[in-house]
C-alpha cells in the first residue's frame, strides 16, 4: 500500500467489567436520582446551563471523594485509562494518574449536550448508567475538521474511519474513553425515558 494512515485518534470501548453489572448500576441509577434531588445548586446551575436536564458537574464534580459508590466506579475506571494509555504509549512510567472530576448527567427527554471538549485534563470518558432503547449515542468530531478548507465532500459510503463524524451508541454497563481535547456531543433525547451517566476527567503528575 503506498499510502498509510497516521496520527491517528483513539477513541477506547469496553464494558466496566465482564459480569455482575445489572445490580452495579440499578443501585447507582439510584444513587444519582437522589443525588438530583439533594443538590439544589445544582438544579439552579443546571436550569441555565444544561436546559432540561440535571448535571452536577459545576456542584457536585468529585463523587468519588464522597460515595463509597463512585470511589469503587473510580478504581475500576482507572484500571480501564491505564490500558487506554498504553495503547496511546503515554510514558506513565513513575507517574500518577489521578481522577480530577467525577460528575453525574441525567438527560431527560430533549435534553441535548452540544460539541465541548474537556479542559484540565488528559483522558476524559464517560460510563453509562441508565440508556433507554434508541437514546442518543455520544458524537465525536474530526479534530481536524477546521484544517480541511478546500477538500471536496466525503463519498456518501466513505469508510467510517474516513468520516468527519463517529457516533458511539449509549451502552448501559460500557466506558467510553477519549483524549480529552476531542470535541464531543450528545443529541437530544428523543426517547421518553431518562438517559443517565457518570463523566470524569483524569489528570497526570
Ligand atoms: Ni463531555
Amino acid at each position: 500500500m503506498p499510502t498509510r494512515a497516521w496520527f491517528p485518534t483513539l477513541i477506547y470501548h469496553e464494558a466496566l467489567l465482564k459480569t455482575g453489572l445489572e445490580k452495579f448500576n440499578t443501585s447507582l441509577a439510584d444513587e444519582c436520582r437522589n443525588l438530583r434531588d439533594y443538590d439544589a445548586a445544582g438544579r439552579r446551575w443546571s436550569a441555565k446551563n444544561y436546559p432540561g436536564g440535571y448535571t452536577s458537574y459545576a456542584s457536585l464534580n468529585q463523587l468519588h471523594k464522597f460515595s463509597s459508590t463512585f470511589a469503587g466506579l473510580e478504581r475500576r475506571l482507572t484500571a480501564h485509562v491505564r490500558k487506554f494509555a498504553a495503547a496511546l504509549d503515554l510514558d506513565l512510567r513513575g507517574r500518577t494518574v489521578t481522577m480530577t472530576d467525577f460528575w453525574v448527567n441525567i438527560m431527560p427527554e430533549h435534553a441535548a449536550h452540544s460539541l465541548h471538549l474537556h479542559p484540565l485534563s488528559f483522558v476524559s470518558g464517560t460510563y453509562y448508567v441508565v440508556t433507554p432503547p434508541g437514546c442518543a449515542g455520544l458524537k465525536f468530531e474530526d479534530p481536524r475538521l477546521s484544517k480541511f478548507m478546500a477538500a471536496p465532500p466525503k463519498r456518501p459510503d466513505a469508510r467510517p474511519a474516513n468520516r468527519p463524524h463517529i457516533t458511539y451508541p449509549a451502552q448501559a454497563g460500557h466506558v467510553i474513553l477519549f483524549e480529552s481535547w476531542l470535541r464531543h456531543e450528545v443529541a437530544a433525547n428523543r426517547t421518553q425515558a431518562e438517559r443517565i451517566s457518570v463523566s470524569f476527567n483524569y489528570n497526570w503528575s
